[in-house]
């Protein structure tokens, strides 16, 4: 791969995995088979991240709200996370993916949030792939999290409120050293973020499909990261000084 072709793979991807029930809606089977089917898009990506030398991606797998929805659904969400856990980690590990869960673990219950910790600890040296789950996750969440992390070094008396700074603060952030977010995908045709990674999203490039997540697949991939490469990102410079930057 030369360095150009580099130049335009995002180093850290972000999705909103959407569309699950509305594909199992559109097979008249329960939301829970369209979540199961959603599986096979996961290893897709990851996959397809692999072979492009993407660094990380982040999936947005439970959010803070899911717990809303109705018991049986949640209840299969959290069975499917542990059966995925069984059954996906020794490949994960093979393929050099280092697997961390981000988000409030302390509401899962002991032996889920136990096979996510021993996931973690299990693939921590793997460096092909930093793949990272967010579950019970919001982002204003992680933001308060950080918050109060900063506040309490300030109470002991460890840290100076003058040095709170933007990247002082990401380091109490969930993805505190995690390359920055550049590329956000939302599958299912709505056009939000839903509570995703607020913090990291400042700089992202979006991108929107209509596909339903059980349909994504490598190809749908390469088109958001082609439709990325596209992009001219300019970080609050006029597009004249980015041309200057990139001719020196
Ligand atoms: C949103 O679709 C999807 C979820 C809330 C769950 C995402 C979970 C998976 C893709 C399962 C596999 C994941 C891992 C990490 C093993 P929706 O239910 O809101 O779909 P709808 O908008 O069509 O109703």
């Amino acid at each position: 791969m030369t360095t150009t072709t580099l130049k335009h793979i995002p180093r850290h991807i972000g999705i909103v995995m959407d569309g699950n029930g509305r594909w199992a809606k559109a097979r008249r089977r329960p939301r829970s088979f369209g979540h199961n089917a959603g599986r096979k898009a996961v290893r897709e990506v990851v996959e397809g991240c692999i072979r492009q030398g993407v660094e990380a991606l982040t999936l947005f797998a439970f959010s803070s709200e899911n717990w809303q929805r109705p018991p049986d659904e949640v209840g299969a969400l959290l069975e499917l996370f542990m059966l995925a856990l069984d059954k996906e980690v020794d490949e994960l590990d093979q393929n050099g993916v280092r697997l961390r869960f981000i988000g409030d673990l302390s509401a899962f219950d002991k032996a889920l949030h136990k096979r996510m910790v021993e996931a973690a600890k299990r693939t921590a040296g793997n460096t092909k792939l930093q793949l990272n789950i967010a579950v019970n996750y919001g982002g204003r969440w992680d933001v308060v999290q950080a918050a109060r992390q900063a506040a309490m070094a300030v109470a002991r008396g460890e840290l100076a409120v003058d040095a709170i700074d933007e990247a002082a603060f990401e380091r109490w952030t969930s993805l505190a050293e995690v390359p920055p977010l550049d590329l956000f995908i939302r599958t299912g045709g709505d056009h939000r973020i839903s509570n995703f990674l607020l913090w990291q999203l400042a700089y992202a490039e979006l991108y929107f499909t209509e596909t339903l997540w059980p349909d994504f697949n490598q190809t749908s991939l390469q088109l958001a990261i082609n439709d990325f490469a596209r992009r001219e990102r300019r970080f609050g410079r006029t597009g004249d000084q980015v041309a200057q930057a990139a001719a020196r």
